[in-house]
C-alpha cells in the first residue's frame, strides 16, 4: 500500500509540517486533504523559516508534486500570495496541483465568520481564526459554493461569484454591517484566478494515476483530532473531517490503498481557540511550556493553551485514527522540568473514568487525575538516538505509548529537520 495518512492527534500545532517535511525524504507526492488556510505549518531548514498555510509541507524537496484536494476550501487569493511569496524565496511552485473541485473562500465568507464570532453570546463564540472556514464548508454542504474549476472560467466564475456575493450583502445589510464593494473584490478574485488557473486540475486522476505507478504518497492533515466536525469537542471544532479518514474523501483515494497512518502527538497538551480542555495549566508551569515551546499560533499569533499530555484524549484519538505510529514531538520543551504529569483518567461529577466523554458540556466538568513521573533536568535537543535520552524521558515515553496504546516510532527534539530520530 503506497499511501501514508499524517494526522494530529490533539487540539492541532502538534508539529504536522515538521513532520512531513522529515517525512518526505522519501515520498513521490504530498497531499492536503481539508481545512485551509485556517492551518499554519511550520517548517525550519537552516535558518529559512517557513509557515505554510495551503500549500503542502513537501515544497521543500525539489520534484514531489504537491496536491491541494478536493476536501479543502481555498481562498484563491491567500494561495497565490502564499504561491508569490515562496516562489520568490526561491521555491519551485510548479509542483503544484490544485484540484478542480475544490471549494472557494471568497471575502463574504470571512465576512461573515467574523460576523458569527463578534455577534454571538460569549458562551458560543468558538475563537476561529477568521479565515472564512466554517461558511465556505456551510455553502459546500448547502450546495450553493464555487469549485476550483471555475477559476479557469472566467466569466462563469464572475457570474457565480457576483451573484453569491449580493446574496450574502443582502445579509450583511439587513445585519446593519458594511456591505462588500463588489467590483473591488471581482477585481481581486479575477487576478488570483488568472495567476492559479494553470494550477487547477482533477488531482483525483493525479493521485490515483501516482499510486498505479507505485508512488509513495503522503496525506498531510490540518488541525487535529479534537477539532473535527464529527468526533471533536463539537461546536467547539472546525468544519472538516480532520481524522484519518478524511483522507480518503478530501483526496479521492479508496481506503485499500491507504497504509501507515501517522499520529504527531506533542508530549503535552496545547490549544487555540475556545471549547473545553480538561488538562489546561492556569498557573505558572502553563506560562512555562508556552514560551520554552514557542506556543504562539502560527497563522493568528494568538497564545496557545497550554496544559499536561491527556492520555484519556490521546488514546481515543489514537482509535479513531488508527494510528500505526507515533511521533512525539516537542520533548525538548519538558527538559526543565523537575516533574511532569500525565492526565490518565477523568473525574466526572465525581465518578472515575478512563473513557473520553464526547459532549463539550461533560468534558467541561471533567477534572483530570494525574500520574506525576520524574523529569530529567537536561537538555535532549542534541540527542539523535533512543539509547541516549535520559532514562527519565525514556520511562515518559514508554509510559505515553502504552497509554495510547500505540508505537512511538519518531521521537522530535527540536524545530529543525536534523533533530528528529527514529526509534
Ligand atoms: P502544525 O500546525 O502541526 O504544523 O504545527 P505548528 O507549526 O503550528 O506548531 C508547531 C511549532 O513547534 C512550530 O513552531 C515548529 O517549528 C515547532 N516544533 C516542531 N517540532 C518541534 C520540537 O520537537 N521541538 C520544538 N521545540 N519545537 C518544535
Ligand atoms: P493546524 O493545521 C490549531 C481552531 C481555531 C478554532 C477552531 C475553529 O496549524 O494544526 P476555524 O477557523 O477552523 O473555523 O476555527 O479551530 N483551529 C486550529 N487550531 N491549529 C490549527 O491548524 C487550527 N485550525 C483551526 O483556533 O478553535
Ligand atoms: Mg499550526
Amino acid at each position: 500500500m503506497s499511501v501514508e495518512v499524517l494526522v494530529g492527534t490533539q487540539w492541532g500545532d502538534e508539529g504536522k509540517g515538521k513532520l512531513i517535511d522529515v517525512l518526505t525524504r522519501d515520498i513521490d507526492m504530498v497531499v492536503r486533504f481539508q481545512g485551509g488556510n485556517n492551518a499554519g505549518h511550520t517548517v525550519e531548514i537552516g535558518k529559512e523559516k517557513y509557515v505554510l498555510h495551503l500549500v503542502p509541507s513537501g515544497i521543500f524537496r525539489p520534484g514531489i508534486a504537491c496536491v491541494i484536494g478536493n476536501g479543502l476550501v481555498v481562498d484563491p487569493v491567500s494561495l497565490m500570495e502564499e504561491m508569490q511569496e515562496l516562489a520568490g524565496r526561491g521555491l519551485d511552485i510548479s509542483v503544484i496541483e490544485l484540484s478542480s473541485k475544490s471549494q472557494l473562500i471568497f471575502q463574504y465568507h470571512k465576512e461573515m465568520d467574523t460576523i458569527r464570532e463578534t455577534q454571538c453570546p460569549g458562551d458560543k463564540k468558538i475563537g476561529t481564526t477568521k479565515r472564512g472556514i466554517g461558511p465556505a464548508y456551510a455553502d459546500k454542504a448547502g450546495r450553493i459554493g464555487i469549485r476550483g474549476s471555475e477559476l479557469t472560467n472566467p466569466p462563469g466564475l464572475e457570474k457565480l461569484f457576483r451573484e453569491q456575493a449580493a446574496a450574502y450583502n443582502k445579509l450583511f445589510r439587513e445585519a446593519g454591517v458594511r456591505e462588500l464593494n463588489i467590483d473591488a473584490e471581482w477585481l481581486r478574485v479575477k487576478a488570483a484566478a488568472e495567476y492559479l488557473a494553470p494550477f487547477v486540475k482533477d488531482t483525483v486522476l493525479s493521485v490515483n494515476r501516482a499510486i498505479k505507478a507505485g508512488k509513495r504518497i503522503l496525506c498531510e492533515g490540518a488541525q487535529g483530532m479534537w477539532l473535527d466536525i464529527d468526533h471533536g469537542t463539537y461546536p467547539y471544532v472546525t468544519s472538516s473531517n480532520t481524522t484519518a479518514g478524511g483522507a480518503c474523501t478530501g483526496a479521492g483515494i479508496a481506503p485499500r490503498h491507504i497504509g501507515t497512518v501517522w499520529g504527531v502527538m506533542k508530549a503535552y497538551t496545547t490549544r487555540v481557540g475556545e471549547g473545553p480542555f480538561p488538562t489546561e495549566l492556569f498557573d505558572q508551569t502553563g506560562e512555562e511550556l508556552r514560551q520554552a515551546g514557542g506556543e504562539f499560533g502560527a497563522t493568528t499569533g494568538r497564545p496557545r493553551r497550554c496544559g499536561w499530555f491527556d492520555a484519556v484524549a490521546s488514546a481515543y484519538s489514537c482509535m479513531v485514527n488508527g494510528v500505526s505510529k507515533l511521533a512525539v514531538t516537542k520533548l525538548d520543551v519538558l527538559d526543565e522540568l523537575s516533574e511532569i504529569k500525565i492526565c490518565t483518567t477523568y473525574e466526572i461529577d465525581g465518578k472515575t473514568t478512563a473513557d473520553m466523554t464526547v459532549s463539550a458540556h461533560v468534558l467541561a466538568k471533567a477534572k483530570p487525575v494525574y500520574e506525576t513521573m520524574p523529569g530529567w533536568e537536561c537538555s535532549t535537543a542534541e540527542v539523535r538516538k533512543w539509547d541516549d535520552l535520559p532514562e527519565n524521558a525514556r520511562k515518559y515515553l514508554k509510559r505515553m505509548a502504552e497509554l495510547v496504546d500505540s508505537e512511538i516510532a519518531i521521537i522530535s527534539v527540536g524545530p529543525k529537520r536534523e533533530q528528529t530520530f527514529s526509534v
